[in-house]
């Protein structure tokens, strides 16, 4: 009956382009696990503030725990509406600066939720090159017409607006904030200033940015010190912030329309309350203690300059994401597996993730990572890069 998968399946070995689950996690302390029972440093993480493990953002899960249960028991127009979950939205808009938020269960569900509400046939999105999964699976879901502009090629996105916009009643501008293989920011100025000729709303995902850039760490409109109030930000809680969920935070207008037409917020159980408490006391941690951000920058230029000393190419970064440029798969997983050896973690990154001959190893680095943990990486990129030949 499923034959037809496994020849699916074998096709996908034979292009070394199988995906398996890595040794599951048996102990975990943010930037350090173990696992298949070797102790590995982790520089692949999302958690870049180290949050997950943050002493208040702990004890604050636990306390809702007691106070609360675990799962919210319904979606948020039934009965999974808690004090909790409008306190975290109300958190995220005075972060964001905007005048209201809306919290999903995901990151992948909020872009879901609001580009299919947003818009729908008859209407255009404009999509940059390298956007994640999560919004081009949203654009598929609204039936917009879809044009892809060159990656952060704001000349060709004006072309395409000047042949297009006035074909289509509505028109959606889209874009990654903070680019999640390669790591780089989007021109978040230029793409306003054209959402504003052309009359099209203007969404960003900052889902890297956040708790990485501005400073605040309120993401690209703050890092790029933009006042207008109709960009529409996402974002998810599950990275720099150590909990999980999504969210969407802009216009009050918008925010009341969402939670009346995003599909994903409607039928959804809501958010559990242990983890709406990890997010906010996330929030309050990273509004006392900027000195994670410093902390995260300064790591993240340690670890560039070292591969670059190193002879690796390494696409320049703004963020926490260094890009170790390979491109064949198979020397991608070799070279990972041969830092594995030396207790290094880092997954490779293949097609279909990036596109064909780019693949890399998307190396993170977090604010809880000590000099020597840097240190003791850079010896194991420089041993496990001689051996697959990269350097
Ligand atoms: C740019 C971007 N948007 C959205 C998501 C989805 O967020 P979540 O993991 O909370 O579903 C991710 C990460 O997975 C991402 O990298």
């Amino acid at each position: 009956m499923f034959r037809f998968l496994e020849k699916e399946l074998e096709l996908l070995k034979e292009s070394s382009l199988y995906r398996q689950l890595p040794g599951p996690l048996e102990e975990f302390n943010g930037s350090r696990a173990i696992i298949n029972g070797q102790e590995v440093l982790l520089f692949s993480s999302n958690n870049y503030l180290g949050m997950s493990h943050h002493p208040r953002v702990k004890a604050a899960t636990l306390e809702a725990v007691e106070r609360w249960g675990t799962g919210s028991g319904g979606s948020r127009l039934t009965t999974g509406n808690f004090v909790l979950h409008r306190q975290l939205e109300e958190r995220i808009a005075r972060f964001k600066s905007t005048e209201d938020a809306i919290v999903f269960s995901s990151g992948y569900l909020a872009n879901l939720g609001v580009i299919s509400a947003l818009v729908g046939q008859g209407d255009l999105v404009l999509s940059d090159e390298l956007n994640h999964a999560s919004i081009i699976d949203g654009c598929r879901l609204s039936r917009a017409t879809v044009k892809v502009f060159r990656h952060k090629d704001v000349a060709h996105l004006k072309d395409i607006l000047l042949a297009e916009r006035n074909s289509y009643r509505r028109c959606l501008i889209v874009t990654d904030g903070v680019f999640s293989m390669d790591g780089d920011i989007a021109p978040l100025p230029q793409l306003l200033q054209l959402a504003e000729e052309f009359q099209s709303l203007l969404m960003v995902d900052d889902a890297h940015a956040t708790g990485v850039l501005g400073k605040r760490g309120a993401g690209t409109v703050e890092h790029f010190g933009l006042e207008n109030k109709n960009i529409i930000q996402v974002g998810t809680l599950s990275k720099a912030l150590g909990s999980e969920g999504g969210y969407v935070a802009g216009n009050v207008i918008l925010i009341d329309y969402l939670r009346n037409r995003a599909r994903s917020f409607i039928f959804s159980t809501a958010l559990s309350p242990p983890i709406v408490a990890a997010a906010i006391a996330a929030l309050d941690v990273l509004e006392e203690e900027l000195y994670l951000l410093d902390q995260l920058h300064a790591n993240v230029r340690q670890f560039y300059k070292g591969l670059k000393e190193l002879g690796f190419e390494v696409l320049p970064t703004e963020s926490a994401i260094i890009p170790l440029m390979v491109g064949e798969s198979h020397r991608t997983l070799a070279l990972s597996s041969a830092l594995a050896e030396k207790g290094v973690f880092v997954p490779a990154i293949r097609p279909p993730t990036v596109p064909e001959g780019t693949s890399r190893l998307r190396i993170t680095v977090m604010a809880t990572h000590k000099p020597e943990d840097i240190q003791r990486a850079l010896e194991a990129f420089l041993w496990a890069g001689k051996r697959v030949g990269l350097i």
